[in-house]
Order: structure tokens, then C-alpha cells, then sequence
């Protein structure tokens, strides 16, 4: 069954579009598109040292474009993938009245259940990393359809 899954972060410059490209190359089948809660980079491109290191693995994600998070969004997709608990509160406190679109933290989809967030690489510096555990969560989630 295809899906239409958007993923959101605070900037959607690294981990988000991040999840965005590796979900799209390994279920090609989907619609996955991604987000940012705050409207600081709109209309920027990931960010340069995230790129780097996806593209070091073979996933592209230089077509990927910033945008904010919209209440339009609950309608338009199957679920929403927060990477943090700030961005599910703030996702959550947009929820159209009547509407009942999943929201879950990627990390519910580790298959060890071992954390509760994805680390933002923009202040730990640590894009592979990252890269690794958004990886782990995307298998996960793709085995859970
Ligand atoms: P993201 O990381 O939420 O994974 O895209 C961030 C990128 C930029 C900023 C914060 C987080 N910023 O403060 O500009």
C-alpha cells in the first residue's frame, strides 16, 4: 500500500529532509515530502554540510526545497513524523477540529525503542550519525506497513 507520509523538524534543513530523501529512496512508492515548524530557511536547500554527508552515501537531496509546516498539512498526508517532542507539541497544536491524522516520533520506529528523538546535527555537528539512526527509523517505519 502507498502512503503519504510528511516528515517535520524545526528548520527542514537537515533532519527532516534528511528523513525525507532516504524514506523516498527506499519506498519509491510513497508520497513523502517534509517540513519545518518554524519558517526560519524557507525556501533554502538542506544544508550544505547534511547534503555532504547523504550524498557521501548515495542519497541526493539537492532538488529538496524548505517550507513551514501548514494545519493543511493534517489533511493532506496518511501521517505525520515528528523527529522531537517539541515539534510533536507544536505539530499537535495546529490539529484541525475533527481531525485524526496519526502524529508519531520517528523514533517510535527504531524497532528497539532505545530513544525519544532524532539529535539535531545543525548543533551536535553529528551528520552521520544522524544519518544512521534516520536510516534505522525509516526501515522501521517502511516494515510497519
Ligand atoms: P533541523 O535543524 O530542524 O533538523 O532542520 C535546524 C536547522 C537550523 C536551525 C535549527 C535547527 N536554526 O536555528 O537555524
Amino acid at each position: 500500500m502507498s502512503k503519504r507520509i510528511l516528515f517535520v523538524c524545526l528548520g527542514n534543513i537537515c533532519r527532516s529532509p534528511s528523513a525525507h530523501a532516504v524514506t523516498r529512496s527506499l519506498a519509491p512508492d510513497w508520497t513523502v515530502d517534509s517540513a519545518g515548524t518554524s519558517d526560519w530557511h524557507v525556501g533554502e536547500p538542506p544544508y550544505g554540510p547534511m547534503q555532504a554527508a547523504a550524498r557521501a552515501r548515495g542519497i541526493a537531496m539537492d532538488d529538496l526545497r524548505a517550507r513551514q509546516f501548514h494545519a493543511d498539512d493534517f489533511d493532506l498526508f496518511d501521517l505525520i513524523v515528528a523527529m522531537d517532542a517539541d515539534n510533536l507539541a507544536r505539530i499537535e497544536s495546529q490539529r484541525p477540529a475533527g481531525n485524526a491524522t496519526p502524529v508519531r516520533l520517528f523514533t517510535d520506529f527504531d524497532g528497539v525503542g532505545a530513544g525519544d528523538h532524532v539529535p539535531d546535527p545543525y548543533y551536535t555537528r553529528d551528520f552521520d550519525g544522524c544519518l544512521d539512526l534516520i536510516e534505522t527509523c525509516a526501515r522501521g517505519l517502511i516494515e510497519t506497513d
